[in-house]
């Protein structure tokens, strides 16, 4: 394990930028970004804060920033008729 702190460009749906650890919880990250991800259960049952991560769903709520090659990621909010 390197003790170097990586982090990872994200590209939020609201135009912000901002630079993450990996392993940052989403929902931190977002609320670093200005936005708040919509929670329900915040156990990863209920799918209220699913997010898409350059183009694969995941659940803020239970899930981190992961490394990415490109070190950047591009959020998008899953499918959903709120946003
Ligand atoms: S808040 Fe329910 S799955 Fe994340």
């Amino acid at each position: 394990m390197s003790t170097t702190t990586r982090k990872v460009h994200v590209l939020w749906p609201n135009g912000h930028q901002t630079i993450e650890s990996i392993g940052t919880d989403w929902l931190q990250a977002a609320a670093d970004a200005g936005i708040a991800i919509p929670t329900g259960c915040l156990g990863g049952s209920c799918g209220a804060c699913e997010i898409e991560v350059n183009g694969k769903v995941v659940r803020a709520c239970i899930s981190t920033v992961p490394p990415s090659k490109s070190r950047q990621l591009t959020v998008e909010f899953a499918t959903d008729p709120y946003w």
